[in-house]
């Protein structure tokens, strides 16, 4: 039998972590497992690994953002603060070729780590990726580790239920088609005159930590981690807009571009990756403000289709969403495993 997970891997800053789409199918005979092939592994990767896995991840559809991201990193050198290549990132091997990865991202403050991979791999290749991830996790002291699948992902779930992972939040995607809804697209032209400067990064980060303190598995962000997610993403930290009162932030809406998927013709697409206001300032219409701002940058742009995120639990946020013509696009969920206490 053999094993397939296809993931995306998607940035959600608000919780510092990247998110693990994963799509599994199953196809059987087992053709091809490690016994059978000795040059059939999964390890920790090394600097020569460096342009096979290049050649992999392009080759991957554009659309696995996750692809995008980890390739992102290989090719900038970008570092984030606490991860390390050698030791967090795992490749998997058959024949001699690299079929498959998976990351894993942790995160101190909250003692968890989250994975993310995409894998086309035998099924004990896909299980091998998963059990060497789960024990860097133990090494790194997490006391948790967490998957994020699209709730229709059915063998994904499998996959991770059978690996002791159990659901722990549901998490929405919603989305603004500007084309279909042009009344919403006429509804954004709010003001976008305020934006973060460089040199700024230090204070985003601290208004991002008092905006989202209290929310569900949120790792607080340093100077470095804000910079690490800017570059990732590709936002400038003058496209972050931020409502201001003399020389104190109020609230700021972070928006960017998403690669274009170059092999479909497909919407230009943008994402708003975070909203947040100080908790003094809530309910006075800044955070719609905000958002219509960052639509009305994004529209500026040629942007089309808009996504977010937000937790299913998440009332304010919903509401304020709604309130500007996003609806509900899918449905993902948070898997967990429980480390130890
Ligand atoms: C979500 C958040 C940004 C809203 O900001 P805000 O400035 O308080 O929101 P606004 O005053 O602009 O309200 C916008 C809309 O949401 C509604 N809303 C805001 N807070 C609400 C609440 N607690 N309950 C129900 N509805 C609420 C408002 O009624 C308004 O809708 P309307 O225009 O149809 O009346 C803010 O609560 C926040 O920073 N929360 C923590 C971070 C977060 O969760 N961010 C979003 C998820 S990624």
């Amino acid at each position: 039998m053999s094993i397939k997970i296809e993931s995306v891997f998607v940035s959600f800053i608000k919780l510092n972590i990247i998110r693990l789409f994963a799509k599994i199918n199953i196809h059987s005979p087992d053709t091809f497992t490690n016994m059978s092939f000795p040059n059939n592994l999964v390890r920790t990767y090394n600097q020569n690994d460096k342009n096979p896995l290049l050649s992999y991840l392009k080759g991957q559809k554009a659309s696995q953002t996750g692809n995008t991201f980890l390739q992102k990193i290989m090719e900038k050198g970008l570092q984030k603060p606490g991860y390390s290549v050698e030791k967090d990132l795992f490749l998997a091997w058959e024949k001699g070729r690299i079929v498959g990865w998976m990351n894993v991202f942790f995160e101190s403050h909250i003692q968890r780590a989250v994975l993310s991979g995409y894998s086309r791999t035998t099924k004990n290749s896909a299980d091998s990726l998963l059990e060497l991830s789960i024990e860097r996790a133990g090494e790194l002291e997490a006391k948790k580790v967490h998957v994020y699948l699209p709730e229709k992902n059915n063998e994904a779930r499998k996959f991770f239920i059978n690996h002791g992972f159990v659901p722990v939040r549901t998490f929405l995607e919603m989305t603004i088609d500007f084309s279909k809804t042009p009344e919403s697209a006429n509804n954004i032209s709010g003001p976008y005159d305020n934006h973060f400067k460089p040199g700024e990064e230090e204070q985003l980060a601290g208004l991002q930590n008092i905006c989202f303190e209290g929310s569900w598995d949120f790792n607080p962000n340093t100077t470095e981690d804000i910079r690490f997610w800017l570059a990732l993403t590709g936002t400038k930290i003058e496209d972050v807009i931020v409502e201001k009162k003399a020389k104190e932030f109020l609230g700021y809406c972070w928006n960017h571009l998403v690669l274009p998927d170059v092999k479909k013709a497909s919407k230009k697409k943008g994402r708003i990756y975070m909203v947040g206001v100080h908790p003094a300032h809530r309910g006075l219409g800044i955070g719609k403000k905000l958002v219509r701002s960052g639509l009305s940058l994004l529209k500026a742009k040629d942007v089309q289709l808009v996504g977010l995120t937000v937790d299913e639990t998440n009332v304010a946020g919903k509401a304020l969403y709604a309130s500007l013509g996003f609806s509900l696009n899918s449905r993902n969920l948070w898997f967990e495993k429980h480390l130890k206490d």
